[in-house]
Order: C-alpha cells, then structure tokens, then sequence
C-alpha cells in the first residue's frame, strides 16, 4: 500500500470526493493512474508525526511545508521517511498556493555510487597511491571529458564495451557517448597534439567510466580507473615499465605476490597460429574477442561462434589447444623458438627478473583479453583465490592510432578500476582506516568575540593547520563532544577575560592539559 502524506497547515484544494475514508480505499480520485491503493495522511512538521505516530525523520532530509511526500508504505513500517515517488498521485492534487514537490528516489541510479566523506576519503587515498606510483615513474598526468563522440568507441569486432556503451543524442543531433574507457580518449588527443609531442610520451590519467554491465562484485555502471600508457616505445622494456609500476602499486598497499598474480600472454601467439591455417589478418580481432570468452561460456559456443566467422574446424582445434598452453617452452615447441611471440616473453620475464618482480608473472596463454585493439603483450592481474573479477588490465596496441586514421605509433598501457582493488582489500583486511583530520576546533564563547575568533581561525590555518571554527553560538558541551566527533588535537576558546588579557584557553584534547597562550605561542 503507498501511503501519501501531507504537511497539516498546507492549505490545499481537493477535489470534491477527496476525503480521507475515500483515499484510504481507493485511487482513482487522485489522477485516476495509481493502481494501488492509497491512504492520505497528515504529517506534522513541527512535531514529526504522522496522523499521530511518530516516525523517525531522515537526517538527509528536510521538510518543507509545500511539499507533498508520497511514502512507500514498506519504509513507512521500517521508520523511514523517503521512497519512490508515483508522481501520478501529485498531479491529481491542486493546491492554492503551493507547488506539489515530488520526493525523488534517494538512491543513485542502479550500479553506481555517491561518495559520502567516509567513501571520498577511501577514494582520495586509492588515487593519492596511483598519482603517487605514477609519479615515482615520472608519469605526466593528462584528463579528457567523460562524454565523447561515439564513433570514438564504435569498433566492429563484436566486443562487449561496445555493446554496453551509454549513447545518445545530444541536443544538436550528434552521436555522444560516455567513455567505457580512457584508451581511444588517449589515442584522439595523441593524434590530435601530432607531430607537436615528442615521443616517447608517459602519461597516466584517473577516469570516470561508464559501462551498463551485469553487476557483479566490483563490476559497475560506473567505475573510476587508472590508467598508465606509453606511446612511442615498440620494445617490452615498456610493458616491463608498467608491470613494475602496478607492482609496486599493491606492495605500497601491502599486497603481496602470493595474494595476486598476472597473467602474462601475446597476442602474436594467437596470431602465428591462425596464420598457419590461413585464416585472413582482418579475422583476427574478432578470434580474440570470441576466445577471450572461454572461461566464460562454454566450449561449444566458443566453437559455434569461431565457426561464424568462417574459421575451419582444424583451426579452432589448433586455436583452443594453443590456448591451454602454461609454459614458455610448451610454446616454443609450439610455436618453435624463432616465434615473435616467444622472444618477446622471453625478454619480457627477463626484464621482470631484473627489476625483481618476476614471482608475480604468470605466462598464460588462455589471457587473450576482450578488446579488439591490442596486437602484442596482454596481461591481467588476478586475485590468487579467484574470488574476484580481473583487478587490472592492459596490453600493447600498436595499430589503435590507424584505425582512427592517424599513422600506426608503438603503444601500450594498462586499466587498473577503483572497484576490485578495494573489494581484494576487504579480504585481505587491508583496508586503511582513514579519520577525517582537525587539528583545531576554535570557538567564540560570547558573540562578540565571533570576529577575533574567525581571525585566530585564519592564521591557524594559514600555518597550515586543519581549523574547524565553530559557527554557530554554541555550549561548551555541545563543542566537547563536537571535538570527539572530529577527532581534534586541540580546542582553542575566546573567552571575554582571556582576549581581554590578549590570551586564548586553549585545551589540548591528546594530553587533557589547559592552559591560557598569546596567539603567537599558539602558532608556534
Ligand atoms: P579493461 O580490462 O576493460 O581494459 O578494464 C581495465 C580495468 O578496469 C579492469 O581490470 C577493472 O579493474 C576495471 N573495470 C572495467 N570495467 C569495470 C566495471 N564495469 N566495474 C568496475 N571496474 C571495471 C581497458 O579498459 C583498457 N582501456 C585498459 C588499457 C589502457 N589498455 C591499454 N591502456
């Protein structure tokens, strides 16, 4: 049952059936559209009750006497102000002077996220630790707009992203897209500065994304990733590079090698296999994006689909047994030693050796990855219990740039998403506490000394010190618990005799010790 709810002293026109035994039983006087039976209720704002029972009133919410709350009846039960509103059951109601105001859905749309100070203050952290490793590799920070045109995105293999993209028509007729990744975002502007950019270019970007994808655990609508790429390095001293940094990046958040592991492949495997069998290159993205499902669905659907895209029963043999492959030197049998393929992973686990995070790479030659535009190394950092979804991924593409029309320019890079990352960390009880930080409460206990007190608050603060001045007129016991809230070092008071005296108490919150400071001491 809805129950619809409305301020007493709101003065309000109904229409001639509108009586609270009508409107109890039934709907079709409102706007003759609600299907579920509904029963008008008075709600008093100044006492918070509802025809005489007390509800608990939401503290995100205030109400305002011209607004009409319509109530799930399910939340009503639960204590809760708030719920969906039937904005049919508004229109049928008139008042004199006051425009109705729907109560929209609290919550944000399905599959993505508000950032409450708790939640901010964990993000703020996740991307100090990514601006930081960026930075330690001497990485340039570049962003671009979350919307852009969506031939950006529109790639004709039959991945995925493409078909979770958000789309639509702007207001002057163009295709638009919000980004599902930062990639084609980087090539555009690599393309569009040209010739003007000296290479190679190391640059990395924290982004907003969006893809309307099934929900899983650490799987979004809408997720933040961060993204390191290298543009103009054809070696995999490269991928090396930012393998190292997404190592270092767990080891400063104290994971370890034995909670993840990266799986290491080439797509030039997949390659000289389907070369062997004369399957045409313009084939080959799509193999990729189709085997890349593998663990997902099974075997015969695989198949089915290779087979749609005319790929010879032998050759999806040859391609599925590739794919198993778990060693280096079962690929060189495979693919024998003079392989791109091979040498490349040689190096590149040599490489890892050097730098020392060898025990985190896996070759894997199932890691194939679901987007069309990688042509050499692909990796993907997993969690070692397999609970979770990739926690980042990345590889080489050297030919994206063509395909936007600009010349092929050697390039790689990874995508490491907010989301996994933190789910990994509840597992492992990683998480960091993060408080919020007030140095200094400052309050004026009379009125009048408000202004001396916003001044002290101002070279507190210009010292460099985290000042929370109360601005209200408020009781020492109100502040007290005030500065437990927040965590406080320190309590600083404007009382008349002290400022008189050109002195401030000021109580330290750690110690509990009191004492009376000039403002000079309290700087120093
Ligand atoms: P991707 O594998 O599609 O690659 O995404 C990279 C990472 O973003 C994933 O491993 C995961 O951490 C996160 N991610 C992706 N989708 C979601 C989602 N729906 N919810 C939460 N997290 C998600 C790319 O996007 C490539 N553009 C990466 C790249 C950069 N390759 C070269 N440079």
């Amino acid at each position: 049952m809805i129950t619809l709810s409305c301020p007493l002293r709101m003065s309000m026109k109904m229409p001639s059936s509108f009586c609270h035994s009508q409107f109890c039983t039934s709907s079709s006087n409102l706007a003759g559209r609600i299907l579920a039976p509904i029963m008008v209720q008075a709600l008093d704002f100044s006492n918070n009750f509802f025809l005489g029972t007390p509800i608990i009133r939401n503290p995100n919410y205030n109400f305002h006497q011209n607004e009409i709350w319509v109530l799930r009846r399910n939340r009503q039960a639960r204590g809760m102000v708030g719920g969906r509103v039937t904005t049919t059951a508004n229109e049928g109601i008139q008042t004199d002077s006051t425009t109705l105001t729907s109560l929209i859905s609290v919550d944000p749309p399905r599959g993505t996220r508000d950032f409450p100070p708790e939640d901010m203050r964990l993000r703020s952290w996740l991307f100090q630790h990514f601006r930081e490793v960026s930075r330690l590799f001497a990485f340039e920070e570049i962003d671009f707009p979350v919307l852009e045109s969506e031939e950006l995105f529109v790639r004709k293999a039959g991945e995925e992203i493409t078909q979770q993209l958000y789309n639509f028509e702007d207001k002057g007729g163009r295709r638009v897209a919000l980004r599902p990744e930062l990639t084609p975002s980087l090539a555009r502007l690599v393309l569009q500065k040209g010739k003007s950019l000296s290479l190679p270019l190391k640059w990395f970007a924290i982004g907003q994304c969006w893809r309307y994808e099934r929900m899983t655990r650490g799987r979004r609508r809408e997720h933040y990733q961060w993204n390191m790429d290298i543009i103009g390095i054809s070696g995999v001293e490269a991928e090396a590079e930012l393998l190292s940094a997404i190592v270092t990046f767990f080891t400063r958040l104290g994971i370890t090698a034995s909670d993840v592991g990266i799986k290491i492949s080439n797509r030039k495997v997949l390659q000289a296999v389907l070369a062997r069998y004369s399957i045409p290159d313009e084939s080959f993205a799509a193999v990729c994006v189709i085997v890349d499902k593998i663990e997902k669905l099974p075997r015969s659907e695989i198949e089915n689909e290779l087979a749609a895209l005319q790929v010879p029963s032998d050759a999806i043999d040859g391609i599925l047994q590739a794919l198993t492959l778990k060693s280096l030197d079962d690929l060189e049998d495979l693919l024998g030693a003079e392989s791109g393929a091979v040498a490349e992973l040689k190096q590149l686990f040599a490489l890892a050796d050097g730098y020392g995070f060898s025990d985190w790479l896996n070759f894997d030659a199932s890691v194939v990855r679901g987007l069309a535009y990688y042509t050499g190394t692909v990796f993907e950092a997993f969690d070692r219990e397999r609970k979770l979804r990739a926690i980042c991924g990345g590889g080489r593409y050297d030919q994206l740039l063509s395909t936007y029309g600009g010349a092929d320019t050697p390039a790689c890079g990874f995508g490491f998403g907010d989301a996994v990352i933190i789910e990994l960390l509840k597992e492992r009880k990683l998480m960091p506490e993060l408080g919020h930080v007030v140095d200094d409460v400052v309050l004026a206990l009379e009125d009048h000394l408000k202004a001396p007190a916003a001044m002290v608050a101002a070279h507190l603060r210009n010292a460099g010190r985290v000042v929370d001045l109360v601005l209200e007129t408020k009781r020492l016991k109100w502040v007290f618990k005030h500065t437990e809230r927040l965590h406080a070092k320190r309590l600083v008071l404007l009382g008349a005799t002290e400022w008189n005296r050109g002195t401030l108490r000021v109580k330290d919150l750690i110690t509990r010790e009191e004492s009376d400071v000039t403002l000079d001491d309290l700087l120093t």
